[in-house]
């Protein structure tokens, strides 16, 4: 029997992940299906709903429903909890729902093993304090970077998440006007990208050998990855390495199998380049 799979978004018709996870189920001759849904920007609790009368096993969630998700199930991974976001559920069989948060590691992974970014000891600055950012902080932190700010439009919202995580690491938050000093690798989580903006960020913001990563991908430069270049970056790193882990780990947890993400890392690259 073929199980069913959805990343629920909006918008999600440019979604990647029906790709990337039938070529996972593909490699490891798992029988499953995965397609991507969009649900009305208010209907999340119904199409929940609706994916679990349908039989789906397992859903991602994306962009603008991951708070909202988190909100609306109660069982979750301690670090999903702690994170206030969620990408991923497993429809039980029992029909209840389990959260939990793989963008985190999805990022780390793509950091440090695909890119082999150091992150010990390293200064981070981290953009943006919505639900793509809460899911990361806490997998950064894990790494023992010197220090960690989060630099948010909305300053509260970063001095908020810098409190809450305070346990975890040095971290501090506060608006743009707030940055000073130069930072080792800069990661983008907000969604400024999407309008083809950049966060107002001083010029002389990157250390020498910095690294910018945009947690957002696009088969064009985002407008972040554009700043990077522009600003003498010694590295750029879009968001696919991210975006295929983080689905590797989410089809871990559904089907307790590792995917290998290079291979489909390289195919995207590939059609990239076509
Ligand atoms: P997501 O779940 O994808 O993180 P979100 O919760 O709407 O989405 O958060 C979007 C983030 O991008 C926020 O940090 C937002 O800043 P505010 O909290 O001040 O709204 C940030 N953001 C969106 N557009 C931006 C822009 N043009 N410049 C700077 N930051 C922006």
């Amino acid at each position: 029997m073929t199980d069913h799979y959805a990343v629920i978004g909006n918008p999600i018709s440019h979604s990647k992940s029906p790709f990337i996870h039938s070529e996972f189920a593909k490699q490891t001759g798992q029988n499953l299906d995965y397609i991507a849904r969009k649900i009305p920007i208010d209907e999340l609790a119904v199409g929940l709903r609706q994916l679990q009368t349908e039989g789906f096993k397992g859903i991602n969630i994306t962009v603008p429903f991951k708070e909202e998700a988190w909100q609306q199930v109660s069982d979750k991974s301690a670090h999903a909890e702690r994170a206030g976001a969620i990408n991923t559920i497993i429809f039980n069989d029992d029909g209840s729902l389990t959260g939990d948060n793989t963008d985190g590691i999805g990022l780390c992974r793509d950091l440090t093993n695909n890119h082999q970014i150091e992150l010990k000891g390293k200064r981070l600055l981290l953009l943006g304090a919505g639900g793509a950012a809460r899911g990361v902080i806490e997998p950064l932190l894990k790494y023992q970077p010197s220090s960690l700010f989060i630099a948010n439009r909305t300053a509260s919202k970063a001095l908020d998440l810098s409190t809450l995580f305070a346990k975890f690491g040095s971290i501090k938050g506060g608006g743009y006007d707030e940055l000073s000093g130069s930072f080792d690798v800069i990661i983008n989580a907000t969604a400024a990208s999407l309008n083809g903006e950049v966060p107002p960020l001083p010029a002389d913001i990157l250390a020498s050998d910095g690294v910018c990563y945009d947690m957002m991908y696009s088969d064009n430069d985002t407008a972040f990855i554009s700043w990077a270049k522009r600003h003498n970056v010694a590295k750029a790193i879009d968001g696919l390495g991210m975006l295929v882990e983080q689905a590797a780990e989410a089809f871990r947890l559904w089907r307790g199998v590792q995917p290998d993400t290079q291979q489909v890392i390289a195919q995207i690259r590939q059609f990239k380049k076509a």
